[in-house]
């Protein structure tokens, strides 16, 4: 989705190029403050941001256990959390920008913008189980379903396939599942499709493509435009070079 389309109008003209106001240099001396998902997302953001000339060397120390980092000279404040709780720090303002998967952005449902497709951390979204179970979706019988991602699950199987489930919500190890016989099929994310193969299950269906996401606060947009325009559009060129 593109910033632009979603961009109220304040934060459109903002932007313009007329001598900076002292909001403006106001504006400019504050910290952007980003949320990363913490693991393999974050090292990858970082890179993309590297390559749009942001930087936070202390964040490439692998071994640290802090979770606040600061570029002083380019007034830039990272910290890495959990991935569902990106949304959750982006809606209420306590960071400006996040970046995590369109999956968990989708299941939080949370009111930010949604800017950029950063177009990595690429997998699907998709119906998995054993293969006795395609009867059972072919048929919309009433099944169950297990699920790190309740919303979409159910998003899917109501609004889109019209059929009713009953959702059951686990935490991790999803395919698990159906190898115990708690429910007939999974709602989860498949990257290389090993996890399945090695537990003997199969993709049944496929939900939707995910892929890592920029997001920003609604208020930030507005009273950080020009900083947060020019951060997205040196971001957008780097994921287009
Ligand atoms: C995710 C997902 C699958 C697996 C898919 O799990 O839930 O289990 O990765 O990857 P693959 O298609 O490359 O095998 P994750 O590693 O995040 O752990 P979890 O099961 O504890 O959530």
């Amino acid at each position: 989705m593109d910033i632009f389309m979603k961009e109220p109008a304040e934060a459109v003209s903002a932007g313009s190029a007329a001598a900076p106001s002292q909001a403006d240099q106001k504006q400019e001396d504050e910290y952007l403050t980003i949320a990363l998902t913490k693991g393999r997302l974050a090292s990858q953001t970082m890179e993309l941001l590297g390559r749009a000339g942001f930087y936070c060397e202390e964040l490439g120390d692998k071994r640290s256990r802090k979770l606040v980092f600061v570029n002083e000279e380019q007034k830039l404040r990272f910290f890495l959390s959990k991935g569902p709780d990106v949304p959750t720090y982006v809606e209420y303002g306590a960071a400006d920008i996040g970046v995590t998967g369109s999956d968990i952005i989708m299941e939080e449902n949370r009111s930010v913008y949604e800017v950029l497709d950063l177009d990595f951390g690429k997998c699907r979204m998709c119906v998995a189980g054993p293969e006795t179970a395609r009867e059972l979706l072919r048929h919309h019988e009433m099944i169950r379903v297990a699920s790190k991602y309740p919303n979409i699950a159910k998003d899917y199987f109501y609004n889109r396939k019209h059929q009713t489930i009953d959702i059951i919500k686990l935490n991790g190890s999803v395919e698990l599942g159906p190898m115990v016989e708690l429910a007939d099929v999974i709602v989860d994310i498949v990257e290389t499709g090993s996890t399945l193969h090695e537990n003997g299950l199969d993709v049944l269906e496929e939900v939707c493509p995910i892929s890592a996401r920029m997001i920003v606060n609604q208020v930030s947009m507005t009273m950080k435009a020009g900083r947060i325009r020019d951060f997205i559009s040196r971001v957008r060129d780097a994921v287009n070079a």
